[in-house]
This record gives C-alpha cells, sequence and structure tokens, in this order.
C-alpha cells in the first residue's frame, strides 16, 4: 500500500499511529480497538468469567432500575435520554422499558462511532419500545452531544456507562467531564460508570483472561494496522502484556515486542527491541473518594452513587 491509497476516513488513524509509534514510550489510541473483529472480541470479553465490569453494571440496570429512575428525575416531565458511546445499548435498554412501562415522558438519543450498532439499536427499540422515540446520531461523544443539545429545549440526562470513562488517563477524565459540563443547562444530569478499585488479582485477571480473548483483542490492533494503513506487523513476533498498580488505580495494556525488529509503513519504519512495549491502553480505576473528587473538580454536584452488590462498580449520577 502506498501512502495515496490511505482514505481521507484513515488520515487520522495514520496519523496519530504515526505521532505514538515515534514518540519515546510507544504508545497507541486504544480508540482504534474497535473495527469489526475488535467490535466482536469486545463482545466475547464482555462475557469471560474474568470480565466482572459488564455484570457488575448490568446488574445495577437489571436490579435497581427503579433507583436510577429516581436518580434521574425521571418523574420530573419530558427528557432527553442521550447515551455517549451507545453500543448495542442492551444495559440501557431495562432502563427504557421500565420508564416506558412507568409512562415516563422522554426520547432516546445514542451517540454512537457505529452506523451499524446504531441501525441495530434502532430496529430493537422500534420493536419493542412502542410509541416511544429514538433519534440516532453517528458521531464521537462530544460532537455527537453538541448535536444532540442543539436542537432540544428539553431537559438532558446524558449517559456514559461501561466504565468507559476508565480509558481516558485521569487528567483527560477531568477535561472532559468539564467539556460535557459546559454542554449541560441547570436540570441537566450526567450519569457515569466508574469501575471501582478492588483486589488487584480481580483487575488484573479481568485484562488477562485465561482463554487469551483480551491478547486478541490487543493484538488485533497490529491486524488493523496492517491493513488500514499498510504496515508490516507480524503478530506471532508481539505479545499481550498488562499491568494494574492498585495505588495510582492504572491498569494498563502493552503490546511487546519478542524480537529486535523494523515495522515498515507506506512512508516510514519503526524499529522495537526485544523486550520494547507498546502502550495501547488504560482502563483507570476509581475509589468513591476519588470519583466524588472528579466531579467536585469538573464542577459537578453529586447527587447519588449507586453500586452492585458486591462493590465493585458505580454508576453516578451528577448534576451541574
Ligand atoms: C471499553 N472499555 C471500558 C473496556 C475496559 O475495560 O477498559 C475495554 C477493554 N479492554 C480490555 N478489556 C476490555
Amino acid at each position: 500500500m502506498m501512502a495515496s491509497q490511505i482514505d481521507s476516513m484513515n488520515e487520522t488513524f495514520y496519523q496519530e499511529v504515526k505521532a505514538g509509534l515515534q514518540s519515546r514510550q510507544k504508545k497507541l489510541p486504544s480508540k482504534y480497538f474497535y473495527d469489526a473483529t475488535g467490535d466482536q472480541l469486545f463482545q466475547q470479553i464482555m462475557d469471560l468469567p474474568e470480565y466482572y465490569p459488564s455484570r457488575c453494571e448490568r446488574e445495577i440496570f437489571l436490579h435497581q432500575t427503579a433507583a436510577l429512575a429516581q436518580a434521574i428525575q425521571a418523574d420530573q416531565g419530558n427528557f432527553d435520554l442521550i447515551e455517549l458511546g451507545a453500543g448495542d445499548g442492551s444495559k440501557t435498554f431495562h432502563l427504557l422499558q421500565f420508564l416506558c412501562r412507568q409512562k415516563y415522558a422522554f426520547s432516546y438519543l445514542p451517540i454512537d462511532i457505529s452506523g451499524n450498532i446504531l441501525n441495530e439499536l434502532e430496529g430493537v427499540f422500534k420493536q419493542h419500545l412502542k410509541g416511544y422515540t429514538i433519534h440516532t446520531i453517528q458521531g464521537e461523544y462530544l460532537n455527537g452531544l453538541k448535536k444532540a443539545a442543539s436542537n432540544a429545549d428539553k431537559r438532558k440526562v446524558v449517559l456514559f456507562l461501561g466504565a468507559n470513562i476508565g480509558n481516558f488517563e485521569p487528567a483527560d477524565a477531568l477535561v472532559f467531564c468539564r467539556q460535557v459540563r459546559r454542554l449541560l443547562a441547570p436540570g441537566d444530569l450526567f450519569l457515569v460508570g466508574f469501575d471501582l478499585k478492588k483486589h488487584p488479582a480481580v483487575i488484573k485477571a479481568a485484562y488477562d483472561d485465561q482463554q487469551g480473548i483480551t491478547r486478541l483483542f490487543n493484538l488485533n490492533l497490529l491486524n488493523r494496522m496492517n491493513a488500514d494503513l499498510g504496515a508490516g506487523f507480524s503478530l506471532d513476533q508481539f505479545d499481550h502484556y498488562c499491568s494494574y498498580d492498585p495505588i495510582t488505580g492504572a491498569c494498563k495494556s502493552y503490546l511487546v515486542a519478542l524480537a529486535d525488529q523494523e515495522v515498515s509503513f507506506p512512508t516510514y519504519k519503526i524499529k522495537l527491541q526485544a523486550g520494547e512495549s507498546i502502550w495501547t491502553e488504560i482502563s483507570q480505576k476509581y475509589s468513591l473518594q476519588e470519583i466524588t473528587v472528579l466531579a467536585e473538580y469538573a464542577g459537578f454536584k453529586q447527587l447519588q452513587v449507586i453500586t452492585d452488590s458486591k462493590g465493585w462498580f458505580a454508576n453516578v449520577i451528577w448534576s451541574i
């Protein structure tokens, strides 16, 4: 593949990869995990016995639905329920069903980068939640939220579930929360899902599963660079490694080079030494106290914290 064959869709990907691989500590943005194969692997990860975050949050949405509805003040009149990175919306679905049964007035506005997943979501919604409005928005979190906010005069309840906030470094999570806050008005709410600090071995196992699905998920990034950017990575020359630091709460994934090697891209080459790591993802874990501090620094007031039965995951509700 020649540089001129990289289409405009992949131009940003190309530039971000280049900057990441040419920096002193090589790194790659984790948002690029999610091509069609990556989406499928992530679905498999969510079903793994070791990967608890999805199950914990699902438990909250399934068994504490009334508490969630009350926390988002669903009985306070018509509102827009906007979901950042909605995915297949399966956890949210429990809440939506509850809101429908209680005859609360709302519209659902899921935002996702994947048009496919939004089409599926719209199909399921229309089949099961008749009489309610769904308005899908394809795009990145903040642009999608801007669109959703621009044509709304209703109260907004913004959902950011799945511990996606953990994929930001803590300083970036703060910036992101401030950006969301700026797009909200008095009366609006922000509901965020956080994975909590717990026994380090539990966390480590969730990102280094026995079946090796997380390994494949991480290595798929190399496949994607080969396919979309014309890179020449050999997958058998890399391994998956993850570390968890219980003090900082940073769970980090890396691709480790197994031998000295040179990898070609259409316009440049990178060198890797045996044992050198490319940092591919952070999955930050928080204490309840750290969440409260984040809310405060971002300019939110924390109204409620709802945790699962193990106390491993928290859905928090913030107002501005
Ligand atoms: C999407 N995100 C919240 C997941 C996480 O836990 O950080 C992605 C993931 N990476 C490895 N396993 C799951």
